[in-house]
Order: C-alpha cells, then structure tokens, then sequence
C-alpha cells in the first residue's frame, strides 16, 4: 500500500510537471503518448484505490456535477477597474497627475497588454486553489472554482514554499484560434455563434456545467497578486517574477521601462503588431512599478490613480441595420452588403459593411432592421459580426435574395452546391462595368487611362455596350465626353491601339470567363495557339490541357456557348485585335501538353531552375501527381508523390534521363 501511495505521489508530481511545460511554459519535454501513459497509469491507481484520491490529482480537472446556480465569493481586498485615456497627451496629463501627488519622486513603469476577456481571482490556501471567481461587482463574485479548475494553465496545487494563503488576479480568455475553432464547430452543429472572443469566453467561463467548459479552449495570464499573507516583493515587476516562479502562466508581453515616452513607444509598436498577437487586445495597461507609491497614490472611486488603461481604437461597434442592399460582380455574382445608420468604429464612420452571402446572413440569423455588432479589424472592408438578438423588438425582417438581377432585370440563378446566386445575363450593365474596367486592367489588356470615371462615363454615355465597343472609338468620341482634353483623349486612343497586339492570354484573361485567371489564360492559350481552337474546344480537350478540372472546363464551355460572348469575339477580331499567339507558335514548343511532377532533391540544378526549364518548352510543372501527370521526375529521397505515381502507373524518369528528356527537346 505504501509502494502504491508513494507512486501516485510521483506520477502526480511528473504529471503536473509537464502540465506546466506544456500548458505554461508552451515548452512540453514529452510526446503526448508518453504523457497520456502517465495519466493512464495515474488513473489506473486511483480506481483501484479510491480513497487515495485528493482533489488536486490531476486527473480531477474535472470533478464536479453541473450546478443550479453559482455561489458567491466574496472578495477580500475589491478587484478595481481602470480608468482610460486614448492619447499620448492623455497618458501624460494622467502622469503629470500622479507626478504632482508624490513630489520628489521618481517613478518606473510596467507595460502590459490588456487582454479582452474576463477578470478573475484565484485563492490558494496551503498550496491548493481554493476558490475562483468573476470580478462581479468587485467586491462580490460569482464562484466559478469548478470551471476554472479546468483550464490546465491553473495550477491546482503549488511548490510548498508558496504563501499560505493568497489571491492572484489574471484574465482568462480565448485565443483567437481556439475562437474561430469554437465557432467553426458551432456552425457545423447549427448552434449560434459568438461575436467575440471575449463574450465566447465569458460564456464559456459561466457554463453551468464544468464538462463543457472543459472542452473551451480557454487560457489565463495572471496580472497581479490581489493580497497575500506574509511577505511580498516591493514592486509590480518583481511581483510578477515572483508569480512566476511559482507556477503561475504571466503574459510575455509584460515590459519594464523606465520613462513615460518608453509607454509611448510600446503602445504605437503593439498597436501596430496587433494582428500577430495570438489573442485580441483593446489596449495595454500602465502600472507604476513601485507598490509604496501604488499605496500613496490610492485609489479614486473605482480607479485607482497608479495604473491606466491606454486604449486602442475599437474594432467593434453596434449599429442598426437599415436595409440590405445588392451588388452585382463582374461575373454576376449577386454580393448582399449591409447599409447601416452610421456609426463610427475606431475614428472611421462606417455606412455600409460585407454580408458575404445568402447563407451567412441565414446562418447568423441577420435581420433587416437588426441591431448588429460591425467590426473593422485587418480586413479592408468592415464585416457584420452578427445580431445582437437581445435588442430585437419583433418588426425585423427576415432577408430574401431577389429572383431578379437588381442592375438588369434578368434571371438570377443559384448553382447546386454554390453559395453564390447570380445573374446569368451577359449584357448586364452591371456586369459590363465591372468586366470593363477588368478588361483595360494591367494584367489583362493594359490600356492605360480608363480608370473609374472613364469607364462609368463611357457606359453612361452610351457609346460603350461591350468592351469590343473600345476599339472603333475615335478622339472626338471622347473629346466629347465631360472633362477629357484633346490630349489625354489621343493618350487613351493610342493606348486601346496598342492594345490590339497583347499576347493571347492576356485577351483569354481580359474576357473574364470565371474561374480563369492570368494563369490559366497562359494554360490555354499555350495549348490552343489561337482563340478559335480555344472556342471550339469541346469539354473533354478542355479536361486533356494540364491542372484544367472539371469546374474550369465546364466555366469556360459554358461561356463560349452564349451567344452574346461569341458576338464580342468577333467584333474584336474585325477591329484587329491579335487572337493567336506570336510567331514563335506554342504548339511548336515540344513539351506542350506535357505535366511534370517533381518530387526529391535533384543534384545538378535547384528546383526553381528545374521548373524554368520545363516551361521554357512548353510543358507544364504541378505540385501533386494526377491522372493526367505525364512525368514524375524522382531526385534523392523523393517522397510520398512516388507511390502515388507508381499506383497510377505515371511514367517515372531519374535525373538522368530527365535531363536526356530536356536535351532531345532542345534540339
Ligand atoms: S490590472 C487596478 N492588468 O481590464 C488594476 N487588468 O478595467 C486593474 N485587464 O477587468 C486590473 N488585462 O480584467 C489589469 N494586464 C492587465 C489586464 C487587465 C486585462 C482587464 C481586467 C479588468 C479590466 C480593468
């Protein structure tokens, strides 16, 4: 009995060992099979030997049943909050406040960063944690002890020096990983989604239910020591070493400096790095490093005078959705947006933000007339977050996708398996814009000086109907038009004249058949040598030219098959436009139609040089092995692309005979 006591004693000691490499310190020291085998055997023993266990074991994270209702803690010294400013001029003024109340003094800082989630105390008492609990109203809590008994970086019991009774102060949120983890999974159950990071935090925490709090991906930082009996360090900083050293998780982000302009700097450089910090922040904290100060200084109302909070600009905000518009895409692709009462969000006033599709604002239960939370984080365009469903008053509306294109009138359709509906209209003014303006762009026909205006003015006038249309203008055409001199109307001239001769695929791309980017435009323009092939082509030689799949091929036939495209082709054919490649034929390249893989090191040139060559003859150098890969080109130590190519029975050349290969093209 004694052998066994003594062994749980060390599994449990080794167990919580790694917990803290792993959990704290993010540095395990063992495989997840040799720690799993720990726990096994831990709880193996305990089974047999039920009297034997204690509720700091590790294998009790979770131990209790669901509860009614939370319990209250209350606390012993008041969790505070913290007064904001949202300027360097604002930081100073609260410096030069606190300067002014202990002359003579000179005072160091510690910079934190202010996490988004929810505060919470922690009691220890004789090495185990005793209670936890919200910040409630700060002096009262709700206790949360089994729910954060669950989160792995909350040591259960401590080293034995440890105080004997204390309360540390920390932070628990979510990653903004584990946040887009938790929503994706409650997307996929149909369960509403959470805004934030903080609010999926915060209901995580005040689940009723500690076993499905266990399955939250949630974490802490512990920022200060509440109160403690004993001895304590006489700073901040040396507070948190000390916190740290007993097990507890600290921020990395924690910095100690010295003058107020050292604050500034590391404000405007997390500001900037916000997007790369791996949870969300609204801010960083500035705490005077000296607690006899922090003493002197006191608190005012809830405040207290030592720290503050230097905000950063918000990313979200709360507005009414008035209505919900529609635009139309260059490939008829219906985009619902939302049109909002302004609102500002981070010194920006936003009117309008992205609803993606139909089936988002289905999924997010989004209604028109809707309080909604918007936010503007690292994407350009603000993003409706979703409902906040507490505000509703009963007259929302739920959103319906119109049968008819909003721009032409014309059918919209909505292809099986797609999100997207669109209008299936190629003459749609609100298409021809969109591929106008597509058309001139530099990677397609790269006719300098139609910008916006342009194009919008040409349509409007009426002289443009499709982009065929540019190429019988004449100078007085445009010279007519508001606002072009006589100079940059020859400018624009001669650059759609120029035009007339761009290589093939940019003319393949200017199109804009979906699905068929500058790259795929190359693909085919190589393969066919000229726009008649690539517009007779059936399906199945579409499906014969390399990395062309199903989804492009259909795209494309299906484009050729209207009308109204084929009429284009040949306007643009009589106005002179260049529909075959250059001289030197593609078809003459000899290793068209042929797709390399390769896979392993090669000895004579780098895989970079490799790939050159192989499109320098036309042929073509994929990724992964298909049934359509004509070579697997096999180097030192190739790697899993050889069983698959073996399995398909794809032709297999060493490096030799590679470059045997690339020599008899040559010639
Ligand atoms: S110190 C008087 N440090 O911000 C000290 N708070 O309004 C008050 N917070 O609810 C707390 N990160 O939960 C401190 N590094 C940090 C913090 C932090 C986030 C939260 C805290 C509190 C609120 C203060």
């Amino acid at each position: 009995m004694e052998k066994t006591e003594k062994r749980i004693e060390e599994l449990r000691e080794q167990i919580n060992y790694h917990n803290y490499r792993y959990y704290v310190l993010d540095s395990p020291e063992i495989s997840d099979a040799e720690y799993d085998a720990l726990m096994a055997e831990l709880r193996r023993l305990e089974e047999e030997h039920p009297q034997l266990i204690t509720p700091e074991s590790p294998t009790q994270r979770v131990g209790a049943a669901p509860v009614e209702a939370f319990g209250v803690v209350e606390h012993l010294v008041p969790l505070l909050s913290l007064a904001n400013v949202f300027s360097y001029d604002e930081l100073l003024a609260w410096h030069r406040r606190a300067s002014n109340l202990i002359p003579g003094r000179s005072m160091d800082f510690v910079c934190e960063l202010k996490l988004d989630g929810l505060a919470v105390a922690l009691t220890y008492s004789d090495g185990r944690l005793a209670t936890g609990a919200t910040r409630g109203d700060g002096y009262r809590g709700e206790d949360i002890t089994q729910n954060l008994r669950t989160i792995r970086s909350i040591p259960l019991s401590l080293r034995k020096d440890a105080p004997k009774k204390f309360e540390v102060r920390g932070e628990v949120y979510l990653s903004k990983a584990g946040f887009e983890k938790l929503n994706e999974e409650r997307a996929r159950e149909g369960q509403p989604l959470f805004a934030n990071p903080r609010n999926a935090a915060a209901g995580s925490v005040r689940q009723l239910d500690p076993r499905i709090t266990v399955k939250r991906p949630l974490d802490i930082y512990i920022y200060a020591l509440g109160w403690a009996e004993g001895n304590v360090p006489p700073t901040h900083w040396e507070t948190l070493e000390y916190l740290k050293s007993l097990g507890f998780k600290m921020s990395p982000y924690n910095a100690y400096v010295t003058d107020i302009g050292e604050v500034e700097n590391y404000h405007r450089h997390w500001l900037e790095e916000r997007e790369n910090i791996e949870f969300e922040t609204d801010g960083i904290v500035i705490k005077i490093n000296s607690l006899d100060l922090q003493r002197q200084l006191g608190v005012v109302g809830h405040d207290p005078r030592w720290a503050v909070a230097y905000k950063f600009p918000a990313i979200q905000a709360t507005t009414r959705l008035l209505d919900i518009g529609i635009s139309v895409g260059r490939t008829g692709s219906l985009n619902p947006f939302a049109i909002l009462e302004p609102v500002s969000v981070g010194g920006v006033t936003i009117k309008q933000a992205a609803l993606h599709n139909e089936e988002d604002i289905r999924r997010k239960d989004i209604r028109i007339g809707d309080t909604v939370i918007v936010q503007r984080a690292g994407e350009v365009i603000p993003q409706v977050v979703g409902p906040v469903v507490s505000k509703r008053s009963g007259e929302e509306r739920i959103f319906v996708m119109p049968s008819r294109c909003p721009a032409c009138g014309g059918e919209v359709v909505k292809p099986q398996g797609e999100a997207v509906a669109r209008c299936i209209n190629t003459s749609c003014p609100a298409q021809i814009y969109e591929l106008l303006t597509h058309f001139v762009s530099r990677p397609a026909m790269d006719i300098d000086g139609i910008g916006e205006k342009l194009a919008a003015a040409l349509l409007n006038s009426g002289l443009i109907k499709d982009v065929a249309d540019l190429y019988p203008l004449r100078k007085h055409d445009l010279a007519a038009l508001e606002r072009m001199g006589e100079k940059s109307a020859a400018n624009v001239i001669n650059a759609i004249e120029r035009s007339k001769d761009r290589p093939l695929f940019r003319v393949i791309f200017a199109l804009g058949i979906r699905h068929v980017g500058a790259e795929t435009a190359e693909l085919l323009a190589s393969h066919f040598g000229d726009m008649d092939g690539l517009v007779k082509a059936s399906e199945e030689e579409l499906l014969s030219v390399p990395t062309i799949g199903p989804k492009i091929a259909d795209s494309i036939h299906l484009f050729f098959r209207e009308e109204a495209n084929l009429k284009v082709i040949e306007k643009l054919r009589k106005a002179g436009v260049r529909l075959q490649e250059e001289a030197a034929k593609a078809k003459e390249l000899p290793l068209v139609g042929q797709e390399f893989v390769v896979t392993g090191r090669l000895e004579d040139f780098p895989r970079s040089e490799t790939e050159a060559r192989i499109k320098e003859l036309g042929g073509a150098v994929v990724s992964s092995v298909t049934r359509k890969t004509t070579f697997l080109v096999v180097g030192a130590d190739p790697g899993s692309k050889l069983e698959k190519a073996r399995a398909l029975g794809t032709r297999l050349l060493s490096e030799e005979e590679f470059l045997h290969l690339l020599e008899e093209a040559n010639k």
